[in-house]
Order: structure tokens, then C-alpha cells, then sequence
């Protein structure tokens, strides 16, 4: 089936959806049989800033359920996305995959909304939510997910999603290089899916996998092959 075959737009929806808006319940059957909700009937559960911010820091649906088929049919058991947000990426892939996601997100306000999230959508169980920052190193996990997370380090006063937290380019670089070294340190078979890139290059011990460019942005899996790393870099874009 296309993508296309798949996106549901507002007309799938019954006349007691668009009267309303469709519950959770029906929003998490649609994402479990691998089809794609409306990204605003999904964003409706969100506070409403957060509701705004969406289409500029949200993983979209269709993203998701993309990722989330490649977890599966590489057999990937845990996920940490790294820069969780209000859990969008974590919710919509645990409805769409066999995978447990694991969220890690340094604003406690969206910490919380996550949890929220979860529970409305019945995967609380296999959505979980840790507040912190991403430190020297990494949950264990056979996979990590990256929605281009650290930017907001470069977006200057006044442009960030909200002034909870200190963004500089100092920290733009030692969250890249943590990350860098930890993907390193990561078993043969880590699998890394980025969005949007992650803002550094990726370890030349990982092979690029899997690449969509008919979404919005590149999503792009890797995989590591090699044993050991070199500290070398892959020349393939981790865009
Ligand atoms: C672009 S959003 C992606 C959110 C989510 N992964 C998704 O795809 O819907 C990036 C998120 O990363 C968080 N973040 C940025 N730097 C972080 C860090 N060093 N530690 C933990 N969270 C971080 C931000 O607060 C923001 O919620």
C-alpha cells in the first residue's frame, strides 16, 4: 500500500469524528493497523502551545509509522529518543511497532505532558518518560531515535520553544559529542534513526541502513556493523 493509500485525511474520518474529535481509542487503532491520522487530530491532546509548536518540533505521524516499521522488521526491542519532547515520537511508534520506547527529555513540564499522553493513549506500559539531560552516557538500548534535538542551542534568545532551559553553542557541541561517543561505545547492531539529521556526523562504525526522503525531512537508520571505531566519520550525510 502507498503512503498516499495510507495518510487518512479529514474525509476518512466518520461524521461523528469531524463533529467532535476522534477519541484516542480510534486514533490508536489507526496508527496499530500501520495507517496515518490527521497530525492535528493527534496534536488535539496537547496543551495548547504545544499544539502550535507541532509542525516545528513534533515528529510528524507519518514519520513515525515509518520508523516504526524499520524498528520492527529489524527486531529492535528498546528505544530511547533522545530529546522527547511532549512524547509524540514515543507514543505514535509504540502504538505503530512491537518496540518499548523510552523517553528522555530535559523539561519537566513536557516530561509530564508525556506521561499524560501515554495514559490517554493505553501505551503506558511501553511509553516511558525519564527528565534529564543527556549525559556522559546513554540508556541502554537497541535503538535511538533523534529528532535533530540540539539546534534549539542555536536558535538565540527568544526563538527557542521556551526559556526553561540554557541553550549555547558550547552546549550544542558537548550534547553532539556525548552523543557521537556514546554511538561509539554502543554495541555492533545499535541502531540509530535520525530525522532532520542530529546536527554532527555519524561514527564511520555505522552504515546507513534505510533512507526516506518523501517525508518532510530525510529520515535515515543506521546500523553499526563494525566492532570496534576507529574515530573516524561516516562520509554518507547525516542529514
Ligand atoms: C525537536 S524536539 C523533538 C521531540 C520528539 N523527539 C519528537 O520527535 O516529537 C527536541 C526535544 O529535545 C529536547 N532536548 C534538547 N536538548 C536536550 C538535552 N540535552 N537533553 C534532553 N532533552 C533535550 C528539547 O527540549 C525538545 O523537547
Amino acid at each position: 500500500m502507498s503512503r498516499r493509500e495510507l495518510q487518512l485525511s479529514d474525509d476518512d474520518l466518520t461524521p461523528v469524528d469531524t463533529l467532535t474529535s476522534p477519541s484516542p481509542t480510534r486514533i490508536a487503532e489507526t496508527l496499530r493497523t500501520g495507517r496515518c491520522p490527521p497530525d492535528r487530530a493527534f496534536d488535539s491532546f496537547l496543551p495548547e502551545d504545544l499544539r502550535a509548536a507541532s509542525a516545528e518540533y513534533w515528529t510528524p505521524l507519518a514519520v513515525a509509522l515509518q520508523a516504526a516499521r524499520w524498528l520492527d522488521e529489524f527486531g529492535v526491542q528498546r528505544v530511547v529518543d533522545i530529546g522527547a519532547g511532549p512524547g509524540k515520537f514515543c507514543v505514535a511508534a509504540a502504538l505503530a511497532s512491537r518496540c518499548e520506547l523510552v523517553g528522555l527529555e530535559h523539561r519537566p513540564r513536557l516530561v509530564a505532558v508525556a506521561r499524560t499522553l501515554a495514559r490517554q493513549f493505553g501505551v503506558k506500559d511501553r511509553a516511558c518518560f525519564q527528565q534529564g539531560s543527556l549525559g556522559a552516557c546513554l540508556p541502554a538500548a537497541g535503538a535511538y531515535y533523534l529528532y535533530n534535538p540540539f539546534a534549539e542551542n542555536l536558535f538565540g534568545p527568544g526563538n527557542t520553544l521556551a526559556d526553561d532551559v540554557e541553550f549555547s553553542c558550547d552546549r550544542f557541541a558537548l550534547d553532539i559529542h556525548r552523543v557521537q561517543n556514546a554511538f561509539r561505545q554502543a554495541p555492533r547492531g545499535t541502531v540509530v534513526i535520525t530525522y532532520n539529521g542530529f546536527g554532527g556526523c555519524m561514527p564511520a562504525s555505522y552504515e546507513s541502513v534505510r533512507v526516506d526522503r518523501q517525508l518532510p525531512c530525510v529520515l535515515r537508520m543506521w546500523r553499526k556493523t563494525e566492532v570496534g571505531d576507529d574515530g573516524t566519520f561516516s562520509l554518507v550525510d547525516a542529514d
